[in-house]
């Protein structure tokens, strides 16, 4: 399962990927707005910033929401460096747009995917990866990892080439139970990273090795 982290900040980016298990960097607009970054110059800019941190797989969103728009936002983000990933959101023209950089080898992640059959049109067009959001669909007492499921066995029956990328991820046991049914990629925030870190029961193991050994040494 690759790990991607949902932020726009570059210290909790760096930390993840100082951890070493980093695979890529999901963003949105909100997510910037959030670290302050506006205007156009400023958002690549810090998309870039984002791209030397990490291997690869860094998602920028389109803002337009018209065909011809997509594409010129898109390709002039995917210019910006090989690790790009063009974010585009499931309406009918993103749709078009996802088909046409997939014929063009740019790599896709198609947004705000909240039922199968959205899933299947993302497929079809030849996303690279494919966003449904766990927690929104959560937020409104539907199973977001329903869905999740729901979309893995639908690409298994087909083959479809799409990864399924988990989104919208609050907590451990979302990131958890995506990896049971085979998620390709969970996107979220560092503290659920580093929240798979914790056990009492390790600290409390650790702490009594590191008792007996400083016993030991006293002898
Ligand atoms: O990757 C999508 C994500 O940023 C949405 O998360 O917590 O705002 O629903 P959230």
């Amino acid at each position: 399962m690759k790990f991607f982290i949902d932020t726009a900040n570059l210290s909790e980016i760096k930390e993840a990927y100082e951890l070493g298990v980093l695979d890529g960097v999901t963003t949105n607009p909100s997510l910037m707005a959030k670290e302050g970054i506006s205007g156009d110059e400023n958002v690549r800019a810090h998309y870039k910033a984002i791209c030397d941190i990490v291997d690869d797989n860094v998602s920028a969103e389109v803002i337009a929401t018209d065909f011809n728009g997509i594409i010129k936002e898109g390709k002039e983000l995917a210019k910006l460096d090989d690790k790009i990933v063009v974010k585009v959101p499931m309406i009918k023209e993103g749709v078009k747009a996802i088909k046409y950089f997939s014929s063009e080898g740019i790599r896709t992640n198609c947004t705000l995917i909240f039922g199968p059959g959205q899933a299947i049109l993302a497929a079809k067009a030849g996303a690279t990866y494919v966003s449904p959001f766990v927690g929104r669909l959560d937020d409104i007492s539907y199973d977001g990892v329903d869905l999740i499921e729901q979309i893995v066995h639908i690409y298994e029956n087909y083959g479809y080439a799409t990864q399924v990328l988990a989104a919208s991820i609050r907590h451990t046991m979302h990131l958890i139970r995506c990896a049971e049914i085979g998620a390709d990629v969970a996107t979220c925030p560092l503290k659920v990273i580093t929240g798979l870190l914790n056990h009492p029961l390790t600290d409390a193991g650790l702490a009594q090795f590191l008792a007996d050994h400083a016993k030991a040494a006293k002898k």
